[in-house]
């Protein structure tokens, strides 16, 4: 029931992410004096870290509507054509994984972006004709978990080019909190600090992990979380100290154990482990450069001293 209020709804309730929010709070007070809708928008940075929540915040904000897409989502033109020409004016277009859009997609946005107008070609070869439709002025709003895989053309389109950085522990404290509240759960302020510091610096793990302690707490009836129930609560589910899970721990043990350290390149280490490449440079890697475990080289990866001694010291 609560469960869908845990996004914020306006961007005075959104924890974090200060520079964003401060250029944001420009943006979005010009474009309403002007009567103009948002400039393109490309937010980006690792997963969980509140880019679909923050295009979310800024159509409500504007007063407008959002359509929520991703990339793989759009495959053949007429998916694009239909969104583009059903939004009304001043609308967000929200399309996560944007690096992932195929080429014919890709060219559709571009005089959509810049004229507000859909190219389309009708027919083959000679006699092919381009139509142009017009479109309402619109923003577009890209996600991206790798914007090095973005072509030049594409990301030259947007007005604004935003990076969403891991959150500090004072600022996923804050939002457990806010999230307890909502889920109803009593919480004291070294609980709130316990799930804050094995979030991975992500608020999505952050509420993951809160429900996970909710639960714990509910089965073993205890009325306020505190920072004994919450470590014994992660503890079960093998999400150490730092954060690190399952998955974490074994890519560094493969490229520590059967790597020699490294460095070894990502395709061994996904094969190693079993676990698909594009997730362990999308989604674990980030969080483990971040925090030293890992470092990359031209010649691939190298765990780090740093991460030997906390494999050796979790005992898990
Ligand atoms: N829930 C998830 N991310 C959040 C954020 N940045 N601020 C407040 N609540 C959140």
């Amino acid at each position: 029931q609560n469960e869908d209020k845990i996004r914020p709804e306006k961007l005075a309730d959104y924890i974090g992410q200060k520079d964003l929010k401060g250029v944001l709070t420009i943006a979005i007070a010009a474009a309403k004096q002007r009567q103009d809708p948002l400039d393109h928008i490309l937010l980006y940075g690792p997963p969980g870290l509140g880019k679909t929540t923050m295009s979310l915040i800024l159509a409500a904000e504007m007063g407008v509507n959002c359509k929520i897409t991703a990339a793989p989502a759009l495959e053949r033109p007429r998916d694009i054509i239909g969104l583009l020409v059903s939004l009304q004016e001043g609308d967000i277009l929200f399309i996560d994984e944007i690096h992932r859009l195929n080429r014919v997609t890709e060219e559709l946005l571009y005089p959509a972006m810049e004229d507000k107008r859909l190219d389309i070609t009708i027919g083959k070869g000679q006699s092919a004709k381009i139509r142009s439709i017009p479109l309402k002025p619109f923003t577009l709003i890209g996600a991206t978990t790798k914007i090095g895989a973005l072509t030049s053309p594409l990301r030259d389109r947007f007005g604004l080019i935003q990076r969403l950085q891991f959150y500090q522990i004072d600022e996923l404290t804050e939002i457990v909190k806010r999230s307890a509240q909502i889920f109803d759960v009593t919480i004291d302020q070294k609980g709130a600090q316990e799930i804050a510091r094995r979030s991975r610096g992500t608020p999505r793990i952050t509420n993951r992990l809160l429900r996970r302690v909710r639960d714990f707490a509910q089965v073993k009836g205890c009325k306020t979380v505190d920072q004994t129930l919450a470590c014994e609560a992660l503890d079960l589910h093998n999400v150490d100290r730092l954060g690190l899970d399952w998955t974490d721990r074994l890519v560094l043990s493969t490229i520590i154990e059967q790597f020699n350290g490294g460095p070894v390149g990502l395709d061994a280490i996904a094969s190693a482990t079993g676990e698909d490449a594009k997730t362990i440079e999308e989604v674990y890697e980030p969080y483990l450069l971040q925090i030293g475990f890992i470092n990359r080289t031209h010649r691939g990866r190298i765990a780090t001293e740093k991460a030997q001694e906390h494999l050796l010291n979790v005992g898990f």
